[in-house]
């Protein structure tokens, strides 16, 4: 790429993580295929339309590593965790197994379950506040706890472990984002420990029904799957499915406390919730993925070159005005919202159902028992970005 093309941004600069719209906008307008040279460089897009055609396009990019920084091909072995770093045709056939954990009937099943859990975690909230005058953390005590323990359910392992991997993804997703050697020993420990759940499913002759054991007895082509294959699938669904799912709970409910007025409509009119779930997933999109140019290719009128790292900035893709009407603010009835934050093309979020069935009753319980709540000025709200923008301390007064 030319040099006077090139940006300084650090998408792990804390001014930015805590408000990266302003500068995707500006990126929008004045260099909308941007190349910045931070963490062995990326190329950030910022356009929907750009985005999208990258994350279709199977040919000229590779998913061999979705991390926005670290280890590229050639670098030394990378992380395997399919579906999400397969690419076609291995890609749809791994997909294809998966696909029953993440059906209809399997979320029905996981519906009641969640309920429970969120329950549960707002009557504790409750008399933890009545303590100390209404105050509370809706990211540390709430957003953080609801999606750990409904993965724990569906993969079958002990949800009293819950600590561990809440541990495990916050060193693998956030510290480890920019320190590898601590991301390399939580990765290590989440090998080791679901490597002796899939030896104790293979010892025990009625293993329980739950993922690990599914997996365990699948095949592909009439073969067993291999372990490092069965290690990285259940790797990537406990993170994939905690850390996105805390990120646009938290981020909700922080919405909620800055603005009174919807959170009032929706204590009011409950049937929205459905809707606004996908608004507040538009204006907070959790996730940012990435891709590795396979074959030089043009986008945007810029020339991609094979080896480069490619963003996916998919809370960029949310807010383009092309596509979205005032698209900074959160209109929570939003007729028509053909937003991006669960991905596109072949890679699309597998647990999308699952997703929105935990935000719909992560808020609707939340909302039962706390209809006021304001954001409590005397803590700090904390925000952590890079992979996955998350709110990370979310302190509230509970009441009017
Ligand atoms: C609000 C919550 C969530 C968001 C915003 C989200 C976002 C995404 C995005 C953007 C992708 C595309 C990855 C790419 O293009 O490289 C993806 C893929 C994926 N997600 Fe989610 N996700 C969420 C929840 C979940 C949950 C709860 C699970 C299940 C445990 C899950 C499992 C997966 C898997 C397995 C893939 C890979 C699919 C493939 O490669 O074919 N996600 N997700």
């Amino acid at each position: 790429m030319a040099a006077e093309r090139v940006i300084d941004l650090d998408i792990f600069d804390p001014d930015f993580v805590r408000d990266p719209f302003p500068v995707y906008a500006e990126l929008r307008r004045s260099e909308p295929v941007a190349f910045s040279e931070r963490w062995g460089g990326q190329w950030i897009p910022t356009r929907y339309a750009d985005i999208e055609a990258i994350a279709r396009d199977n040919d000229h990019f590779s998913s061999v590593t979705v991390s926005v920084i670290g280890p590229k091909p050639g670098d030394g072995p990378l992380f395997v965790g399919p579906p999400v770093t397969l690419d076609p045709p291995l890609h749809g056939d791994v997909r294809r197994l998966l696909l029953p954990a993440f059906s209809p009937a399997a979320i029905e099943r996981l519906t009641p379950i969640t309920r429970r859990i969120a329950r549960e975690l707002v009557a504790e909230i409750a008399e933890r506040a009545a303590g100390t005058g209404g105050r509370c953390d809706a990211a540390e005590e709430y957003a953080q706890h609801v999606p750990v323990r409904v993965i724990a359910g569906l993969i079958g392992i002990p949800v009293e472990e819950e600590d561990r991997f809440t541990d495990w993804v916050t060193r693998i997703l956030k510290t480890g984002a920019t320190q590898p050697e601590v991301l390399n020993a939580a990765a290590k420990e989440v090998r080791e420990y679901f490597t002796a759940h899939i030896d104790a499913r293979r010892a025990d002759p009625s293993p329980p029904d739950d993922l690990i054991t599914y997996l365990v007895g699948a095949e592909l082509d009439g073969a067993p799957l291999d372990q490092k294959h069965i290690i990285g699938m259940l790797y990537v669904l406990l993170l994939a499915g905690i850390d996105t799912t805390w990120s646009s709970l938290g981020a909700s409910l922080w919405h909620l406390a800055t603005h009174p007025a919807d959170r009032a409509r929706l204590v009011r009119e409950p049937e929205l919730l459905p809707v606004a779930i996908e608004e507040l997933l538009r204006l907070y999109t959790p996730a940012t993925m990435a891709r590795i140019v396979k074959e030089e290719v043009e986008v945007g009128g810029r020339t991609l070159s094979p080896g480069e790292r490619v963003l996916l900035p998919f809370p960029a893709a949310n807010r383009d005005p092309e596509l979205f009407d005032r698209p900074d603010e959160a209109v929570l009835d939003r007729p028509v919202n053909r937003h991006a934050s669960f991905g596109l093309g072949v890679h699309r979020c597998l647990g999308s159902n699952l997703a929105r069935m935990e935000l719909q009753i992560g808020l609707e319980e939340w909302l039962k028992a706390f209809p006021a709540f304001r954001i409590d000025e005397t803590r700090p709200v904390t925000w952590t970005g890079g992979q996955v923008r998350s709110v990370n301390t979310l302190p509230l007064v509970l009441g009017d």
